[in-house]
C-alpha cells in the first residue's frame, strides 16, 4: 500500500496517512458518545485494517482523557482487533495437544516453507497472514487448519497444502478479473 513501507512484519503507517484525517473526522462525529473508545478502535482497524500501536497512540491524543493503556488493553482484550498488518487470509494452524501430536507443527513448517512466512507475520504478496492458535475446539479432526472460516480437517498430508492455497490465489484472481470487467 502505497502510505505504508515495505516492512511486512512491522507496522509503518506514516503520520501523514490521509486515512487518519477520515479517523478524526469520525472520532469528531461520536465524541460524546458512551463506549467511544471500542468504537474508534474498531473504525481504526477498518481503515487500516489493523490498529498498531502507533494509530492507538494518536488516537489516545485526540481523545484526551483516554491512555494508551487502556485502548491497548481493549485491543487485546477482543480478538477482532489485529495489531499487526494481516494478510487478505489468515491462517491458523492449531497447536494444540491434540494437533500438536498428530504432526500440526509439519503444518506450520510446510507454511512457511511455501509461503516464506514466519508465524505472526504476512507473506510478500501480502495474501496470507499466519498464526498458531491454541485449541480450536474440534480435536477429533485434528491435525486442524483454518484458512478464515474454513476448516482444513486431518490435514497428515502437508503435499495438499500448495493446492489449498492454489484455490485462494485462483479466487484472487476471480475477483480481480470481475473488478476489471466492470471498470471495462
Ligand atoms: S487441539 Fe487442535 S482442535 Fe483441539
Amino acid at each position: 500500500m502505497a502510505n505504508e513501507c515495505n516492512n511486512r512484519n512491522e507496522s509503518c503507517i506514516r503520520p501523514d496517512d490521509p486515512r487518519y484525517k477520515e479517523l478524526k473526522a469520525y472520532i469528531d462525529s461520536v465524541r460524546d458518545q458512551q463506549g467511544i473508545n471500542i468504537m474508534v478502535l474498531q473504525e481504526a482497524q477498518r481503515l487500516f485494517g489493523y490498529v498498531p500501536l502507533e494509530v492507538q497512540k494518536w488516537i489516545s491524543l485526540e481523545l484526551d482523557d483516554v491512555s494508551v493503556g487502556e485502548l491497548y488493553g481493549i485491543s487485546t482484550f477482543y480478538s477482532q482487533f489485529n495489531l499487526t498488518k494481516q494478510g487478505k487470509h489468515k491462517i491458523s494452524v492449531c497447536l494444540g495437544t491434540a494437533c500438536y501430536v498428530k504432526g500440526a507443527q509439519a503444518i506450520v513448517e510446510a507454511l512457511q516453507q511455501h509461503l516464506d512466512i514466519e508465524v505472526g507475520g504476512i507473506s510478500e504478496d501480502e495474501m496470507f497472514s499466519l498464526e498458531a492458535t491454541r485449541c480450536l475446539g474440534c480435536c477429533s479432526l485434528a491435525p486442524v487448519m483454518m484458512i478464515d472460516d474454513d476448516v482444513y480437517a486431518k490435514l497428515y498430508d502437508t503435499k495438499q497444502i500448495p493446492e489449498i492455497l492454489d484455490k485462494y490465489y485462483l479466487e484472487s484472481e476471480l475477483e480481480h478479473e470481475m473488478e476489471s470487467e466492470v471498470d471495462a
